[in-house]
């Protein structure tokens, strides 16, 4: 009886305070934004929202330390521009002596996984990756091994959908195989992995099944039910999330590995930069997902519990949006730690908010506008592509949240991201006298002028940024 009121105060504690997601659930944290929230803000926020998982791009010695002690599980990783070092025995021992192996101690960082790669084999990286990625995955496993920890550290590959498909004469989950150009490789690194216990990593996007696809089903990428679910011999799939996970069970099962661990290392949905990409959306796909989770609901193919780690976290104001204007808004937390709207990580549905982020400092109120008095507007173009070149304007585009805006409105809102980044230096809202600082929140609707955080490790724009920075300018010319 005292064990049971017991169970029931903690569940109500729980329930109260929400301080519990999806037993399992993680996030992933990425850091490439101009003004980052200090990592301690980072852990507290991961803390205060019962958040047990973290998956990292890299290893940074700050986040580290802020993750020591907290009891959180973490998944480290190895950048691809680092796989080929890692070919060397001796320097995957040193990265695993200097970046695994130092951290494990009581009172360190509980390090569970090391991605290796991200995403190597994208179609899009034409194969640059396929040589050194599996003596890669060998090299770091054997280290974590020789070095003792290899029972309880698991390296893995964080893979793209990509890497499996159905035949398009006969498009069911059931008939997925590892696509064709990499079907040994990819027979040799699931081997190795299952040799060591280690997991199939996979990042599933119901997002990009529906951008730029107009055909499209809508309703598939949600979790809500469509009118004609798939038949694959008599079981029925619902949405693309599914099909795509089994898909890849499938592609196991034909190389004798059915059974094999499968974690979704990324699944998300973005919020700003396309026309699919707002709130309301998301605020769909996770109140589908995640009651899904908690009630360990898994595929037709295999039900029960699956880890999946979401992405992401925070906003990132940096990332090359190469493959989308959406790529910086995927955080569930704006870039300064704010919710974006209702999410329950318990997977009970409740209509709340998450805990943001605490003692945030931001800077002045301070924005930088077109100046209605200027004179020459010859050289406005000019200008806002330079702003856009050296800041965040992804949010101008079609279907995004500020794309109503004028033409002064485009001036303003460029010229402000451009101030903003570089933390409110008065030289940097001159733009050739087109611009002036004001103190008045020259928001307009749904369009939010932000304001920067401050933030101790302000990077400013570093040249690799430019040149994805660089492509947006382009799209823009050509919109
Ligand atoms: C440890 O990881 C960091 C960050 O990812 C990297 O810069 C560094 O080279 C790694 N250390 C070694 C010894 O490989
Ligand atoms: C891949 O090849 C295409 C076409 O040749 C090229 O435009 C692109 O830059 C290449 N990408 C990489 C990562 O090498
Ligand atoms: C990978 O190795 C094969 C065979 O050794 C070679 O033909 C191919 O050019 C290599 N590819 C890359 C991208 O290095
Ligand atoms: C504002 O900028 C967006 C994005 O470049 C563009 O689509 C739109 O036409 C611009 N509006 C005006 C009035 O110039
Ligand atoms: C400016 O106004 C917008 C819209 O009214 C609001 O959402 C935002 O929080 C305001 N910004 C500041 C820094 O007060």
């Amino acid at each position: 009886m005292v064990r049971r009121l017991w169970f029931f105060s903690w569940v109500l504690l729980v329930r109260l305070f929400g301080c519990a997601s999806v037993e399992g659930l993680g996030v992933n944290w990425g850091t490439m934004a101009t003004h980052k929230l200090p990592p301690k803000v980072v852990v507290q926020m991961l803390k205060d929202n019962g958040i047990q998982k973290v998956k990292l791009f890299d290893t940074d010695s700050t986040t580290m330390s802020a993750l020591a002690g907290s009891g959180i599980e973490v998944m480290v990783a190895i950048p691809n521009d680092q796989l080929a070092v890692m070919n060397d025995y001796d320097r995957a021992k040193a990265w695993v002596r200097r970046n695994v192996t130092r951290y494990n101690f009581n009172g360190g960082v509980t390090i569970k996984y090391v991605g290796v790669g991200n995403e190597p084999f994208l179609s899009s990286y034409n194969g640059s990756f396929l040589n050194i990625t599996l003596p890669a995955l060998q090299n770091i496993q054997n280290a974590l091994n020789e070095a003792g920890v290899g029972d309880s550290i698991k390296a893995t590959v964080p893979l793209n959908a990509d890497v499996y498909n159905s035949p398009e004469s006969n498009p069911v989950p059931s008939a997925g195989r590892f696509r064709t150009d990499i079907s040994e490789l990819m027979t040799q690194i699931v081997q190795f992995l299952n040799k060591n216990n280690a997991p199939f990593t996979v990042n599933i996007y119901p997002f990009l099944s529906l951008y730029g696809n107009d055909n499209f089903p809508f309703d598939y990428a949600f979790f809500d039910g469509v009118s004609n679910p798939i038949d694959d011999n008599g079981v029925s799939y619902t949405n693309v999330f599914d099909a795509n996970f089994d898909t890849l069970v499938s592609a196991l099962k034909a190389v004798g590995l059915g059974d094999m661990t499968i974690l979704v290392g990324e699944v998300g949905w973005p919020t700003d930069g396309d026309k699919n990409a707002n709130s309301n959306n998301a605020y769909r796909f996770y109140n589908g997902l995640l009651p899904r989770l908690a009630g360990n609901k898994g595929t037709p193919l295999r039900p029960g519990y699956i880890e999946v780690y979401l992405f992401g976290l925070i906003d990132e104001d940096a990332k090359s949006i190469a493959p989308g204007n959406f790529e910086r808004h995927w955080g569930i937390f704006k870039y300064d730690g704010q919710p974006k709207y209702a999410l329950d990580l318990s997977g009970q549905g409740q209509n709340k908010l998450l805990v943001a982020a605490k003692d945030v400092t931001y800077l002045p109120q301070k924005w930088c506008k077109f100046n209605p008095n200027a004179g020459d507007l010859s050289k406005l173009g000019d200008n806002i592509n330079y702003a856009c070149t050296f800041s965040d304007c992804t949010a101008l585009g079609y279907g995004s949240s500020c794309n109503g805006l004028d033409a002064q409105g485009n001036a303003s809102y460029a010229f402000n991201m451009y101030f903003q980044v570089q933390n409110q230096d008065e030289l940097s809202c001159y733009f050739q006298g087109l611009a002036m600082v004001t103190t008045q929140n020259i928001s307009q609707g749904n369009c939010n002028f932000m304001i920067q955080i401050e933030s101790s490790s302000s990077s400013l724009w570093r040249p690799s940024m430019v040149a994805s920075a660089f492509v947006m300018v382009l799209a823009f010319l050509f919109l």
